[in-house]
């Protein structure tokens, strides 16, 4: 996991979180990364807008087995998932980065699993993104595939797993731990030490009290108030959240 560091590549790192920092040290001549984001439904289409507000990704196109049309927000589709090593290999030794712009926490998971080894055979890596409005402390520790959207605020000490979305205006406060693969939905309010568990999702508009955690695969549901501990693969909501039902 890297570990934010304000003195090293300033703008670089700011815009733009690459796992490997030597990566971004032997690649520092290289104007833009090239970038492939797979999805091109609403989530994609907003990371290709983050990536845009970053000063050093090129974004080639889109991977999405069921496009609506063979270009999307003005990107290319370049093909289906099955297809990743070619559309690697086709970008010619150009630096190839990824990001996984689905929404949904299991298929994120799913395409991360089912396209890792393409990666490594192809020498790319997933790609850090946070908007340039995002706040972050220098303390947090970003996962890698994770995403920072616009007006987010992540306070001190927090960690943030792999491929996790902290979405529009949300916050996670002071030593919060996210797991892989969670989705911190736009308006969230975690408050200090709050734990959200692997794939869990937490609704837009929620809050969380301090301390509280948050099972793995678990919902909370859209403007709940979370004053408990809520178990692992269950859909609670509410004011104050309860369990609804198991998943
Ligand atoms: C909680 C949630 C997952 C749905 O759970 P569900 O079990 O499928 O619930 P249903 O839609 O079948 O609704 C069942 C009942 O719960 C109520 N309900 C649903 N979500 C609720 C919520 N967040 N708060 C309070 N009540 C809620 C419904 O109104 C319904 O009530 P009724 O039986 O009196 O009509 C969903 O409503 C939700 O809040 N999802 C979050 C989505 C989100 O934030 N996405 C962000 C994308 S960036």
């Amino acid at each position: 996991m890297y570990r934010a560091n304000p003195g090293f590549s300033r703008r670089a790192l700011f815009d733009v979180y690459i796992w490997r920092v030597s990566f971004v040290q032997n690649n520092a001549k290289q104007q833009k990364l090239s970038v492939i984001i797979i999805g091109a439904g609403g989530h994609g289409r907003v990371i290709a807008d983050l990536l845009n507000a970053c000063c050093c990704a090129r974004i080639k196109g889109f991977i999405d087995d069921s496009p609506k049309s063979s270009v999307i927000d003005d990107l290319p589709i370049l093909g289906k998932i099955a297809e990743l090593g070619r559309i690697i290999n086709s970008l010619n030794g150009e630096t190839s980065a990824l990001i996984v712009g689905i929404g949904d926490n299991s298929m994120r998971n799913h395409i991360v699993s089912q396209i890792t080894s393409v990666l490594v055979r192809y020498n790319a890596r997933f790609l850090t993104v946070k908007h340039p409005s995002a706040s972050v402390s220098s303390s947090v520790s970003l996962g890698e595939g994770t995403v920072i959207i616009p007006q987010a605020a992540i306070n001190t000490n927090a960690v943030i797993g792999n491929h996790a979305i902290i979405n529009t205006s949300s916050s996670v406060d002071h030593d919060c731990i996210i797991g892989d693969f969670a989705h911190i939905s736009p308006g969230v309010h975690l408050a200090g030490g709050v734990q959200v568990g692997e794939d869990a999702h937490v609704g837009i508009g929620a809050c969380v009290l301090p301390g509280v955690q948050i099972g793995k695969w678990s919902v909370i549901g859209a403007g709940s108030v979370v004053t408990r501990d809520i178990p692992e693969r269950v859909v609670a909501y509410g004011v104050p959240a309860k369990v609804q039902r198991v998943l």
